[in-house]
């Protein structure tokens, strides 16, 4: 039985030494999962706006099309995209299927990841410019 203090042990999941694909799969699902939850309450919290008339939501609006909420928009599609995507991978590992191709399938998804938001943000710019 260990001594070390619960909050010392518990933050070892972040911990990227001695970690290959696997374990930077893990971490970066997890970070992007955590991420994933605060957004969902910025974007609850963003939508009570709706309930203070037309001239609050323009006001917002006219916010977000800014570049720097433009740049977090995109922030947000790549930690959705690898999540998404990562979790499509770690549903077909936990059914048993491609688990030798485990670290490969991750490059694949960081690969998929990176291209969907390279589009998704040369989109976002274009048709909001
Ligand atoms: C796009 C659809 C999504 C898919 C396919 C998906 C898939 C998954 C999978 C398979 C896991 C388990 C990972 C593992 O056991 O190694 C997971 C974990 C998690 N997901 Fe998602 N997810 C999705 C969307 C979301 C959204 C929208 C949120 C937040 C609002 C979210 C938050 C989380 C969190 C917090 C974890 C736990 C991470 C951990 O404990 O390490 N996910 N997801």
């Amino acid at each position: 039985m260990t001594t070390e203090p619960r909050w010392k042990r518990a933050r070892g999941w972040a911990d990227l030494r001695g970690r290959r694909e696997g374990g930077l799969a893990f971490l970066l699902m997890r970070l992007t999962g955590i991420g994933l939850v605060i957004y969902l309450f910025l974007h609850l919290y963003v939508l009570r706006l709706l309930a203070q008339g037309p001239e609050a939501w323009d006001a917002f609006i006219a916010t977000a099309k800014s570049p720097l909420f433009l740049t977090l928009d995109g922030i947000l599609i790549l930690g959705l995209l690898y999540h998404a995507l990562n979790g499509v991978r770690v549903t077909l590992l936990g059914l048993g299927i491609g688990v030798p191709l485990q670290a490969r399938l991750f490059w694949g998804v960081m690969a998929l990841t990176l291209l969907l938001t390279g589009v998704a943000v040369y989109a976002i710019f274009a048709l909001t410019g």
